[in-house]
């Protein structure tokens, strides 16, 4: 799967942005709704994030962290593909990048307090599933989260939009009720999850609508948090 990947360090943002063009969206559209979900979601848990690590697993070039670094006191990114990693590191020197053979992640037990993989399950093995989030679980201090972002497998136009994804050939999505279900297992708790992106045509003026049907498995994508104990 790395070398997948290391293939798009410099064409990632225009190949998702192909894959999604039906929409008439830009890829900034679709990571700012990501963000703008997940910092919701924190501030009903009371969870500032000024002052914490983030490490963000499966990376990439790091196309999330103009957005987070303002958000977190400090980045971790990793990543299996090491030329996606060179990538993240050139296009941002503060944060910490590292590539990894995606079995262990390269951070000691409780060493973080905040840990997301956006888009990056579908693409693991299925029966390395658990494993890669109890890796997440390991690294996170108690009190922390954990968090995912995944496509949704009812969605019709996700569907579309990964069949139309040049590096989406060996995707195997999950649905919200697996992605609970490995969070449980490797013992996080207080997990919930909310679809987004209800519709991919413009729908930002329309958050208030969208948020109102964020239990049901409308949108596009989902976010699923659980806290570390
Ligand atoms: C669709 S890209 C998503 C990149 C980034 N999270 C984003 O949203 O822009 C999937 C990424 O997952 C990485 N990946 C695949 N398997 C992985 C694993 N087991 N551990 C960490 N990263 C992995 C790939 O190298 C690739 O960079």
């Amino acid at each position: 799967m790395s070398e997948t990947f290391d293939a798009y360090r410099k064409s990632y943002g225009s190949a998702v942005e192909q894959s999604v063009a039906f929409t008439g969206l830009a890829h900034e559209f679709f990571l700012r709704a990501k963000i703008e979900l997940m910092d919701e979601m924190l501030k009903t848990r009371q969870f500032d994030p000024s002052d914490k690590h983030l490490v963000d697993v499966g990376c990439g070039v790091g196309s999330m962290h103009d957005l987070l670094m303002p958000m977190f006191g400090r980045i971790t990114g990793v990543d299996t593909s090491s030329e996606s990693i060179a990538e993240a590191r050139d296009r941002h020197p503060a944060n910490v990048y590292e590539s990894y053979d995606g079995q262990r992640l390269p951070l000691s037990d409780r060493s973080v307090d905040f840990a997301l993989t956006v888009c990056v399950i579908h693409h693991v093995p299925v029966v390395q599933w658990q494993s890669f989030v109890d890796e997440m679980r390991r690294v996170v201090r108690p009190g922390g989260f954990i968090c995912i972002i995944e496509h949704n497998p009812l969605n019709p136009l996700t569907r579309l939009g990964v069949a139309r994804c040049a590096f989406d050939a060996d995707a195997v999505l999950l649905g919200k009720a697996r992605t609970e279900a490995l969070m449980r297992q490797s013992g996080i708790v207080d997990v919930e999850t909310r679809y987004f992106l209800l519709s991919p045509f413009a729908v930002r003026p329309l958050q208030a609508i969208e948020r109102a049907f964020a239990r049901l498995p409308l949108g596009g994508q989902y976010l699923t948090l659980g806290m570390v104990r």
